[in-house]
């Protein structure tokens, strides 16, 4: 599959790394394709990862991961250009001011990329697992729980395959809406990771028999 990995931070580079170890053709779109640390991160990257312009790294992407500061979020987006059906994962948190939460309750981060990147379908994934887990990494022998969330099936069932090939226990928490509690738990996870000194290593399980 095409995927474009728009963001070349710690969840684009993770997820560029993991997906194309499995085959996949990852492109990274970047406000500069063409910079020293792009290039040299594409370069130790290998397995055929890519850079590009935002525009150009999303053209033939079946899938595209938005992985931006929430601040960078709009004007990311609308530098893609139409992205009527195209599928998206929205890694984002809607973090302003350092760790706050600036939307919540009634609205979510998710549902704002989804007004914004108008008429695409939009997922919310990935947001509640620590960039350095990105391989799929089994803490205590199990593996880490990613719920997602979206409006449309189609899209949904491609995101938990792909979420799903990295060895995620990927579990589809209903709709878009549901970015409502995902954002918040993101914001429970890095409290209890830096603030209560669990380190990175911890991630989010639901279990049943
Ligand atoms: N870090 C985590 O563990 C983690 C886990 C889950 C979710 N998230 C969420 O995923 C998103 C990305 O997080 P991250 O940790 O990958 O961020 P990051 O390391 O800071 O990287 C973000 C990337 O976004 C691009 N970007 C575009 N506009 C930007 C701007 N105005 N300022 C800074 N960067 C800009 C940059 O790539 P170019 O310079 O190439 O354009 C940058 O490398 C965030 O919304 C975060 O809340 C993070």
């Amino acid at each position: 599959m095409r995927i474009a990995v728009v963001g070349s931070g710690s969840v684009g580079t993770g997820l560029a790394k993991a997906w194309s170890g499995f085959g996949h053709s990852i492109v990274i779109g970047s406000r500069s394709p063409e910079s020293e640390r792009v290039v040299e991160l594409v370069s130790s990257l290998g397995n055929g990862v890519s850079a590009a312009g935002l525009a150009e790294s999303v053209a033939d992407a079946d899938v595209i991961v938005l992985a931006v500061p929430w601040g960078a979020a709009e004007v990311s987006l609308g530098a893609l250009g139409d992205l009527s059906d195209r599928v998206i994962v929205d890694a984002t948190n809607p973090f302003v001011g350092g760790l706050n939460l600036g939307i919540g309750h009634d609205d979510s981060g998710g549902e704002q990329v989804a007004r914004w990147a108008n008429g695409a379908h939009v997922v919310k994934a990935l947001n509640i697992v620590d960039a350095r887990l990105l391989d799929g990494k089994k803490l205590d022998n199990r593996e880490i729980s990613i719920p997602i969330c979206g409006d449309d099936k189609e899209a949904k069932s491609v995101v938990v395959g792909l979420i799903g090939e990295l060895g995620f226990d990927v579990i589809d928490a209903g709709k878009l809406e549901i970015s409502r509690l995902l954002e918040p738990l993101c914001l429970l996870m890095i409290k209890m990771s830096m603030k209560k000194s669990l380190g990175a290593e911890i991630g989010f399980r639901v279990l049943r028999d």
